[in-house]
């Protein structure tokens, strides 16, 4: 990463009262202003329907700050951060409102020095985003090679949505100046795939067909809906997370060495790969739903759940990838909420080693080498393998090297948010969805979410339905089993 603080230029948040705003954005938005992260010279415009001025907004970012920013609030910090926070009250669709939007970046531009530089931030619900980019196409916004946009996931709700917006979006704005969130790309461990896998003479000698055995990445989610009940009523665990950050990460985990960093380089090969992801069929796919248990409510009762509601809070997905690489590997993904723990990790696992070395003493197999790779939370990675218990005799005992962030670097890693926005802010491309990519990623799961096959219950609090566990047999989900 070009560590350095980005060109001139206005952010404008549209959404500014929501949610995402205040969890991520502004938080992430000062810590980057904590590490001299910002343009020297920037503004922050807050754009929203709420009854605000910018004290007020201020108010609420410097609230917000306080709850969900991963460092404290430093007055030294604080003091020129809030100065640069405005904010102007609009509907999305208010002509007038982007009018005014409009007027106050000019005079942005001449009393804070931004120079015409933008970023527009899209943190609103999927179904304004077309009338945002419109409102902005009649500002003018697109035809100055210093406006960029950002826009929030879900990207599109299925495969002729996401074309749709493409559409919309490229009406307005060059794909040079798009930037697609999907913000697993942002944590720290998803980027270093490629370190681990391209840094090291070791890992690319093992990482194919010849030495694998399978792949499984769980993301487990000890939370519910809470309260996106309406929102997640449309989606459901495929469309929320697999189609999008699972399959990121897994084109990380999974593409060839690019010739280059350059971004277009990187995406381009992950498309490759993705490319050659068989669509799933919906027999590829399990999808449960948490029922009420002693450790909470089913997802029926959630708020604006209906009580007869099959949106998978679940889903389980066996796929191939075509290619020399991986051909003949399968690879298991799984994504639940309400699960027993938050965890998200990858378990790549290697090939069983012969054990008629040991078979008289009493070894009938030996258990598989793995590479357990931590994205959240214990941010690390993991090999186990067999190692010789001390003493008399020979019997094995599976045992860990660890590499650990905290250990290691002494810190945890930065938000996801900070790193896309600055990347935004810099125009780097390299962690954002290309057109081509986001609409593959809806192809492979099309037929799934079009012809979704029967939803098992589990309870809350537990591992998923016992239909995922047939997916993976004769193996077993690494997390939540003993080996
Ligand atoms: C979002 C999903 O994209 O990612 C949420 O919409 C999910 O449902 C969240 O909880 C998980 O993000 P993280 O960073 O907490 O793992």
């Amino acid at each position: 990463m070009r560590l350095g603080a980005p060109r001139p230029q206005a952010i404008v948040v549209f959404g500014a009262s929501g949610d995402l705003t205040r969890r991520k954005i502004l938080p992430a938005l000062y810590n980057l202003a904590a590490e001299g992260l910002l343009p020297e010279k920037h503004v922050i415009v807050g754009y929203a329907f709420a009854d605000w001025d910018d004290d007020a907004f201020r108010e609420r970012a410097r609230a917000a700050v306080e709850e969900f920013s991963r460092t404290g609030i430093d007055e030294e910090v604080w003091k020129p951060f809030a100065d640069s926070l405005s904010f102007v009250p609009g509907k999305f669709e208010d002509e007038d409102g982007l009018r005014r939007l409009g007027e106050r970046l000019v005079r942005a531009d001449a009393e804070s020095g931004t120079e015409g530089g933008r970023l527009y931030y899209l943190a609103t619900p999927p179904s304004t985003f077309p009338v945002i980019v419109k409102g902005l196409g009649t500002m003018g916004a697109g035809r100055s090679d210093r406006t960029r946009i950002v826009i929030e996931k879900p990207f599109g709700h299925d495969l002729a949505s996401a074309r749709e917006l493409n559409a919309i979006v490229h009406g307005v704005f060059e794909e040079t100046q798009v930037f697609r969130i999907d913000h697993y790309l942002g944590k720290e461990t998803v980027q270093n795939l490629m370190v681990f896998r391209f840094g090291n003479s070791l890992w690319e000698r093992v990482w194919n067909r010849d030495a694998i055995d399978h792949v499984q990445f769980t993301v487990a989610e000890s939370i519910g809906v809470e309260g996106r009940g309406g929102y997640y009523e449309e989606a459901g665990a495929l469309r929320d997370l697999v189609q999008n950050h699972m399959l990121q990460v897994l084109g990380f985990l999974t593409m060839e060495a690019p010739g280059s960093l350059d971004p277009e380089a990187i995406r381009d090969e992950k498309l490759k790969v993705l490319r050659a992801i068989h669509p799933l069929k919906p027999s590829d796919v399990v999808r449960g739903q948490y029922s009420a248990s002693p450790a909470g409510p089913g997802y029926r009762e959630e708020p604006n759940v209906s009580p007869d509601s099959t949106t998978e809070t679940f889903a389980a997905v066996k796929l191939h990838i075509d290619n020399w690489r991986w051909s003949g590997v399968p690879f298991y993904l799984r994504h639940g909420k309400r699960m027993p723990e938050r965890s998200s990790e990858v378990s790549v696992v290697f090939r069983q080693a012969p054990s008629y070395l040991f078979a008289e003493e009493g070894i009938e197999t030996l258990p598989p080498d793995h590479l357990t790779i931590r994205i959240q939370p214990d941010e690390g990675i993991a090999l186990s393998f067999q190692a010789k218990q001390p003493g008399p005799g020979i019997s094995l005992q599976e045992v860990e090297m660890d590499f650990g962030y905290g250990q290691s670097f002494k810190t945890k890693p930065a938000e996801a948010y900070e790193r896309l926005i600055h990347d935004a802010m810099e125009g780097d491309h390299t962690l954002f969805t290309r057109e081509d990519g986001v609409e593959r990623s809806w192809e492979i799961v099309a037929e799934a979410l079009a012809y979704p096959g029967p939803v098992h219950t589990y309870p809350a609090g537990g591992w998923g339905p016992h239909e995922a566990d047939d997916l993976i047999a004769p193996r077993h989900w690494h997390l939540g089993a003993h080996w």
